[in-house]
């Protein structure tokens, strides 16, 4: 990385004040505003510097009207997915949605049958729980296997699930939060699965370019049988920190798939861009390459330096590297400790905010999700604070 990237993202940036959830919301969601912000999903890194300028020429007109549906930031994704993922999609199996959470209620809402059952494989991000609560399907879960060091996916569960009936799983890929990159072959595994027994697959890949160690993202659309039965959803937003802007992409191979979750963003209203995100995603798919390829190294480096320092210092947080996302699971059961007590110690004692496990389901009792993707600093910070706060307890 050169080393003026290293500097911009090395850089402390303020963000308190700025409508920002992750450090102005710090009250709201752990009692007090003090905290160092180890949570929310997004960065504390400033964009893609081409983005930011593109956004202020864009501003600087003052007129900000309806905007239209154009093809230019689908053209800017289709050649990131080649030139990053070799992946080639058609212009006209991209849809505009404006985040990858509508998408999965949309998918849902559109793919599926009241009482049909929806399978989700905690621990796993919250709002694939809500998203089949939400339209009164049946929630079914298969909770991956911890192994010690890794995650795998319970394909005999997932066999009898899907044979009892499951209309459309939720897939995370990577997964947020035990950071597996899914390999080729337990992706083609599961693709295989819906296939025999006639289910849709909905892929959130929002983590996708984040991939460490040569673990590389196999995306779903490359897989044998897939375009016909697997909508994956993507976003620039995760990628390049443009989460408030609310941009993203459902994009689906099969006419028949793509017609009924077209049909159900239109009767939501939710099919006019936002001026800025669509801006934004054309110029970080075009130009964002060196910059995401930095930032994507810092984190790993972050990665790196948590993990060998819970492995010297704080041997009873287990923490395996994680082979994708910018989000390291800490397993904090051996600390001997309730969950609520290590999030109260976290809060009370370190004074930083991590996820609870339990934001992803009764699986993640025990554990907590720390977000990397900020400056070195603060990872230090947030480090020094937890053993400090451990050993004086
Ligand atoms: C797996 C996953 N999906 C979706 C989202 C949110 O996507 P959006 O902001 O586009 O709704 C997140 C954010 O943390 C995430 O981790």
């Amino acid at each position: 990385m050169r080393q003026e990237m290293r500097a911009y993202l090395d850089a402390p940036i303020d963000r308190h004040g700025t409508n920002c959830e992750k450090w102005d919301q710090l009250e709201r969601y752990y009692g007090r505003g003090d905290l160092l912000a180890m949570w929310v999903a997004d960065m504390d890194f400033r964009t893609v510097p081409q983005v930011r300028e593109a956004l202020v020429r864009r501003a600087d007109h003052a007129i900000y009207g309806y905007t239209d549906d154009s093809l230019r930031e689908r053209e800017a994704e289709k050649g990131w997915l080649e030139r990053r993922h070799g992946l080639k999609v058609e212009t006209d199996w991209i849809l505009y949605s404006p985040g990858v959470v509508d998408s999965i209620f949309f998918c849902v809402e559109a793919l599926t049958g009241p009482e049909d059952a929806v399978l989700v494989q905690p621990p796993v991000y919250g709002p694939f729980f809500r998203a089949a609560e939400l339209f009164g399907r049946r929630l079914v879960t298969s909770p991956l296997i911890h192994t010690g060091d890794t995650w795998l996916m319970d394909f005999d569960d997932l066999e009898k699930k899907f044979a009892d009936g499951v209309r459309l799983m939720i897939l995370c890929s990577p997964h947020n939060p035990v950071g597996r990159v899914w390999t080729r072959d337990e992706l083609q595994r599961l693709v295989d699965l819906a296939a025999r027994y006639g289910a849709v697959i909905v892929s959130d890949e929002i983590h996708a370019d984040f991939t460490f160690d040569g673990h590389r993202q196999t995306r779903i659309l490359a897989l044998d049988g897939a375009a016909e039965r697997c909508i994956m959803l993507t976003s620039a937003t995760k990628s390049f920190n443009l989460a408030g802007l609310r941009q993203s992409s459902v994009i689906a191979p099969n006419p028949d798939l793509r017609k009924a979750v077209s049909e159900a963003l239109t009767r939501a209203h939710a099919t006019s861009p936002n001026i800025f995100g669509s801006i934004a995603q054309t110029v970080a798919y075009t130009c964002g390459d060196e910059w995401m390829d930095a930032v994507v190294e810092y984190v790993k480096e972050n990665r790196d330096y948590t993990v060998a320092f819970l492995r010297e210092r704080l041997p009873d947080i287990g923490c395996a590297p994680q082979e994708g996302t910018y989000l390291t699971w800490l397993d904090c059961s051996g600390l001997g400790l309730s969950h609520e007590a290590v999030m109260a110690l976290l809060t009370d004692r370190a004074h930083v905010a991590l996820n609870s496990g339990l934001f992803f389901g009764e699986e993640g009792r025990g554990w907590f999700r720390m977000n990397l993707a900020t400056p070195r600093a603060n990872v230090i910070k947030t480090l020094d604070c937890i053993t400090n706060a451990i050993r004086s307890r």
